[in-house]
């Protein structure tokens, strides 16, 4: 039986036909499995194996190399503040030891009751708002520790659920870009590439032509 939803694997099979290597497809199917469980899970890390063509340790390599792929489960909201030298300046870590007492954490730890796990980042380049803080990949700017508890409580009562939906979520608006991959075919696509670049067409004329597919990705 199939641990990956219906959606989530006809998904992941346009994604595969995007590729002249299945290989290719990877880390994006990595990211909608993730957007499904809020982690990767050993049995979608068997199924992706599956569809992309390696074996489930190449998955989990890869998986385990990136920052933004979780091989172990995490909470709803991922909190990363970074540490950084401009952010370390203008109060990091006195924001993360505020954060640890608040939620009775240490770094890398996930809340009792799943909400929250709290982590050190590199630059998030968003220096300008030191020491900056982002909740699921998406940034909630500067704070101080007046500020995390207001953003904590917020997240607790579900008011910045439109904002930041749960872990995993990168996107809610699927791309349309290069499905015309799938109707022309991967030599169609090169073909027509190369015969727009002929007229001296621009990069903005090549992505209304692969727009032309035939539905969101
Ligand atoms: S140093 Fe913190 S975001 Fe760049």
């Amino acid at each position: 039986m199939s641990h990956l939803s219906a959606q989530v694997r006809e998904h992941a099979q346009r994604l595969v036909e995007l590729y002249p290597d299945r290989r290719s497809a990877l880390l994006p199917i990595c990211h909608i499995a993730q957007a499904q469980d809020g982690w990767l899970r050993p049995e979608a890390m068997e199924e992706i194996a599956e569809l992309v063509g390696v074996s489930p340790a190449e998955v989990l390599g890869t998986a385990s190399f990136y920052d933004m792929l979780y091989t172990e489960p995490v909470g709803r909201y991922v909190v990363a503040i970074c540490t950084n030298i401009a952010c370390m300046l203008d109060g990091a870590y006195e924001l993360i030891e505020h954060a640890m007492a608040m939620r009775g954490v240490g770094l890398g730890g996930t809340t009792p009751d799943g909400l929250f796990t709290l982590e050190e980042a590199e630059c998030l380049a968003g220096c300008d708002m030191a020491p900056c803080v982002q909740v699921n990949h998406r940034y909630v700017g500067k704070l101080d520790p007046e500020g995390f508890d207001v953003l904590v409580d917020d997240l607790r009562a579900g008011r910045k659920e439109l904002d930041i939906p749960a872990h995993g979520v990168l996107c809610r608006v699927e791309r349309e870009v290069g499905l015309a991959t799938r109707a022309m075919g991967h030599a169609g696509v090169a073909e027509a590439s190369k015969a727009q670049i002929g007229q001296g067409s621009t990069q903005g004329t090549g992505r209304n032509h692969l727009e032309d597919g035939s539905g969101a990705n």
